[in-house]
């Protein structure tokens, strides 16, 4: 590649976000930057350790009451997922929804082209009678026109996601999916519920440090896309338990006094000791607070299934 070919390149699709957000005060970076191809799979592998119970306490859920759940979303149904990614626990769902009905077409949102790809290749392979039909799309930003999908329509918004939203947003997010579904459609939410305080801390502070690396890939990949020079070792990964604000907060604190060079913004930012950049909140949940959360939304909250400790919830609502 040519000097003037390099010149030419695109800045990096993060540098607005990075840009706000560590010029900020306090210092930020949204938690979306998390999930490039290295975040995405660290992601994976935590759900993996043992300390993080979320993902394999949903799937759980979802394969003990498949029959139920699907019965009760009702009948020839047409399948949206809200961020599919492999759309690994959707299989248990699909699996429900094929003993019920003939043929199914499952439409799985996400912003990775690569993602959709790769689970539409295993899921045709699979479920000869499914009909994926992928769209790409930032449902966060733009939710899709979800008018044009035809037929009554189960949403899941699985993995608690929901959780990574400010309360704010939440309901923005609910009440423009709701605009966006006719009478009838069902809408699955997975969410995270609050428990003890250690199994809380334990889950995003697992021995193998799987969450610490998740963590630390931002400053990587602003090393990556944007060539700044962070020392991922003067960095310590911190995730603790807001109790008042039920939520988890994970944070990247500055061991050091230290400036970090990032050339592609043409800035620097000085981190003192202790200084922190708060990368993620993951909000925990409540029977009531779920009502509440779906009754502002204009969402009738139908049933809910959870598994035999408490942690973790399925709510169906129904516009
Ligand atoms: C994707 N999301 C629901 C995860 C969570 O638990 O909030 C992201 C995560 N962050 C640290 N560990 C996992």
């Amino acid at each position: 590649m040519t000097a003037s070919n390099q010149l030419a390149l695109p800045a990096s699709l993060i540098a607005p976000d990075v840009l706000e957000g560590l010029s900020a005060e306090p210092k930020f970076l949204p938690p979306k930057l998390f999930y490039d191809a290295e975040g995405s799979s660290l992601f994976e592998q935590i759900t993996e350790t043992r300390e993080y119970y979320p993902t394999r306490t949903e799937r759980g859920i979802l394969e003990q009451n498949a029959p139920e759940i699907v019965e009760a979303a009702g009948s020839n149904l047409t399948l949206v997922e809200l961020g599919a990614g492999s759309a690994s626990k959707t299989r248990v769902l699909i699996s429900a929804l094929l003993r019920r009905q003939l043929r199914l077409e499952f439409h799985p949102v996400d912003v990775s082209p690569t993602a959709l790809k790769q689970a539409m290749a295993s899921l045709n392979g699979d479920f000869p009678r499914l009909h994926v039909r992928p769209i790409v799309a930032d449902y966060s930003h733009q939710l899709p026109e979800l008018n044009d999908v035809p037929g009554r329509k189960l949403v899941l918004f699985i993995g608690s996601t929901i959780g990574n939203f400010e309360p704010e947003e939440a309901r923005t997010f609910l009440k423009r999916l709701r605009t966006s579904l006719r009478s009838g459609d069902a809408l699955l939410l997975g969410l995270d519920m609050v428990k003890d305080a250690h199994i809380l801390r334990n889950a995003y502070n697992d021995a193998a440090g799987m969450t610490a690396r998740f963590n630390k890939n931002l400053l990587a990949r602003i090393n990556r896309e944007l060539g700044a020079d962070f020392d991922l070792d003067e960095f310590q990964h911190v995730a603790f338990w807001n109790r008042r604000k039920s939520r988890i907060e994970m944070h990247l604190e500055s061991r050091v006094d230290q400036v970090v060079c990032v050339p592609d913004l043409d800035r620097s930012f000085h981190f003192f000791f202790g200084e922190r950049i708060h990368t993620e909140n993951s909000y925990k949940f409540t029977v009531s607070s779920i009502k509440s959360l779906l009754r502002q939304t204009g969402l009738k909250l139908e049933r809910s299934w959870t598994d035999p400790k408490e942690w973790f919830s399925v709510a169906l609502a129904r516009v």
